[in-house]
């Protein structure tokens, strides 16, 4: 039996006479208490295929590199741009974004697997909750008063927009939680991520108004001083964010906060006994 009827491929999906095949290795669990193994499957080489349309092609002939029929694999994908941040996946093992990963740029076999400081929900898809808890708690956005028309917003420098921008490209994909060597599932530290969307919105001149309860949203057990320095961070951003720029930072202003609280907080207690006011 050739190779495209033992993966059960079509007549118009088969390849040509002299065309190349694409073995992936795949991350296959079916749930987070159900054990998992890796499951091959061979894909006919398509140009300019990346890591998601290639899982499009087994998704409609789930039938595994042995040529048995297996069920569809799980991911997660959207915007298919690299805006979304939903396709963040090892890949060989690397944590980057399945949508942008070109097959051609890959070593082969291509290795599948979810990411792993996340809970697996199926195959390759994982709960990033976490994440967007955390942005909770730093307060990621900017309080606006919406019972009456406000007029233009402060203005912002160049400069300021420049410095901005970057730190606003993050796409909440989890990759720098993933090389994180600090992050387990079982600990709570935030990672990088929300760090940097502090450093964002306390530089914007409303945003700014706020600056203390997001930097107060940092300290605390999984809060910034978690952070071991490791910097991987910032290698596998893929929206080049300088993270460890922005930890830096945000590092200086929490410890700035922490001396401000502690001396109002000696003051009240002064106040409060008697003592100089
Ligand atoms: S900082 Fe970079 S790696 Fe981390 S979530 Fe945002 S885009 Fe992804
Ligand atoms: S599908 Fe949206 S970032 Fe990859």
């Amino acid at each position: 039996m050739d190779e495209a009827t033992k993966v059960g491929l079509t007549t118009e999906s088969r390849p040509q006479a002299g065309e190349k095949w694409v073995t992936f290795r795949i991350w296959r669990q079916e749930s987070a208490s159900s054990p998992g193994d890796f499951e091959e499957f061979r894909v006919p080489w398509r140009k300019g295929a990346n890591v998601i349309s290639s899982l499009m092609e087994i998704q409609r002939n789930p039938v595994n590199a042995a040529g048995k029929p297996t069920t569809p694999v799980t991911w997660d994908a959207a915007c298919l741009e690299e805006v979304c941040g939903s396709c963040a996946m090892n890949i060989n093992g690397r944590v980057r974004m399945a949508c942008s990963a070109l097959v051609d740029k890959l070593e082969w076999p291509i290795t599948l697997e979810p990411m792993r400081k996340f809970p697996m929900v199926r195959d390759l898809t994982v709960d990033r909750t976490r994440m967007f808890e955390s942005l909770k708690r730093v307060k990621a956005w900017i309080e606006l008063d919406g019972t009456h028309n406000l007029g233009p917003g402060p203005r912002q420098s160049q400069s300021e927009q420049i410095q901005r921008y970057v730190l606003s490209t993050c796409i909440t994909c989890g990759s720098c939680l993933e090389a994180c060597p600090q992050i387990t599932q079982d600990n709570d530290f935030m990672g990088a991520a929300p760090i940097s969307q502090v450093r964002l919105f306390n530089l914007h001149p409303t945003g700014a108004m706020h600056a203390e309860d997001r930097l107060h949203g940092l300290m605390g057990p999984g809060g910034i001083q978690d952070c071991g320095k490791a910097q991987n961070c910032v290698q596998v951003c893929p929206k080049e964010i300088p993270l460890t720029t922005s930890i830096a930072a945000m590092n200086r202003d929490v410890t700035k906060l922490v001396v401000k609280d502690l001396f109002f907080k000696d003051k009240e207690t002064e106040t409060a006994v008697g003592g100089p006011a």
